[in-house]
């Protein structure tokens, strides 16, 4: 395992970056304090442009590598925002603000870009051009779209992107990857069933929603266990049920809410198809009436084959053949660095956190020990990408 001893030596800086962005955690787009950290040091560095206000809150930087402007361009992406969760951790970097929690370690995947962009801008050993993605709004808020629509992938003729999220369980610092989808698409359904409410004693005057909206929850089960390809992951969870008002009344009406997740495009289209019609046509069954409204979310993140296979040669060199899975199974979270991949080719990573608690938990804990691992990757693929 080789990490390169100057990076080795940015570790204690790197991880007081990461405690400070663990104890003042902001929401989506709401990143100010974060992006204007960032900016500063990426102009601290000696970076050759940096843009604020790329997608409402990102930033990007620039760095030219030792011949100057032009040359291959790599995008290398990491994402700012934390979650709405109290913290359950008795750390010393804990957050200091209530409600608030750096929970998906998104703190240490933008203190490891910086630190990749430090160590690049102040060697240049590499051609071409390293494009430093700061996103804002990961967590629902599509912030990885934002960029991609304020023209970010043109603008800077970006043309291959890569990605890393931290994964507890994992070994700390090993690499896992896959060709093909590696995290799902992540969809929202409402399902409106119209009733008749009704003395609850006199259930025959009434159609009840209820038992209704209970055949829909059974059936939707359906699209998983006989139309999906058995070969193939969708999930179907139905995770909000409300209706009704007092113990003696049928209600009118019941809502169902919920989310589908799957890998491909084709399997997401019949999930939406297959959703539509049993609900309505359960509804229907029973004299009631559906009215669905199905949302798409981030889709599917797609990892480029080619892009893939540089990412795991590179991985294995740096750290050696058993750091580094490449057929790890994919995961059905939801990521939107999958819009930055559908825009180029590319590849989305996991880095091994350790024995921690899991992302989105409030007893999670950012792994400081794989910090140089994520930094030696970043700066690995920028200087193998811009080179080829
Ligand atoms: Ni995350």
């Amino acid at each position: 395992m080789t990490i390169d001893p100057r990076i080795l030596s940015l570790k204690d800086e790197v991880t007081a970056w990461r405690r400070d962005f663990h104890e003042n955690p902001e929401l989506l787009y709401d990143v100010h304090r974060t992006a204007r950290i960032v900016a500063e040091r990426l102009r601290a560095f000696g970076c050759d442009e940096v843009v604020e206000g790329i997608g409402k809150t990102g930033v990007i930087g620039v760095i030219h590598g030792r011949k100057g402007a032009g040359g291959k361009v790599v995008g290398l992406r990491a994402d700012m925002d934390a979650l709405p969760i109290e913290e359950e951790t008795n750390l010393p970097h804990r957050s200091k603000t209530p409600g608030k929690m750096h929970a998906c370690g998104h703190d240490g995947h933008t203190s490891m870009l910086l630190g990749a962009a430090k160590h690049l801008a102040a060697t240049r050993e590499f051609d071409g051009t390293v494009i430093l993605i700061f996103q804002p709004a990961e967590e629902g808020g599509a912030g990885g779209r934002a960029m991609v629509e304020d023209g970010m992938m043109d603008r800077w003729n970006i043309a291959e992107v890569y990605g890393m999220h931290n994964m507890p369980g994992m070994k700390p610092g090993s690499i896992s990857i896959r060709r093909g989808p590696i995290m799902a698409a992540a969809d929202e359904f409402t399902i409106e069933i119209e009733g008749v409410g009704a003395h609850a004693a006199a259930p025959h005057l009434g159609i009840d929603p209820i038992l209704i909206g209970s055949h829909v929850v059974c059936a939707l089960q359906s699209i998983a266990s006989r139309n999906a390809d058995p070969l193939k992951s969708v999930v179907v969870s139905t995770t909000m049920f409300h209706a009704g008002t007092a113990f003696n009344i049928i209600p009118s009406r019941a809502t169902l809410t919920g989310t589908v997740r799957t890998l491909d495009p084709a399997m997401r289209d019949m999930a939406e198809t297959r959703l539509r019609t049993v609900a309505e046509g359960t509804a229907k069954m029973f004299g009631a009436s559906a009215r669905v409204t199905y949302t798409r979310g981030y889709p599917a993140t797609i990892n480029d084959e080619a892009s893939t296979d540089h990412a795991v040669n590179i991985a294995r060199s740096l750290f050696g053949e058993a750091m580094v899975d490449d057929n790890v199974a994919p995961m059905m979270g939801g990521e939107d660095f999958s819009f930055m991949l559908q825009e180029r080719p590319g590849a989305y990573a996991f880095i091994g956190n350790g024995d921690t608690a899991g992302l989105h938990h409030p007893a999670y804990d950012f792994n400081d020990e794989i910090l140089p691992y994520g930094i030696q990757f970043f700066t690995g693929i920028a200087k193998a990408r811009t080179a080829a």
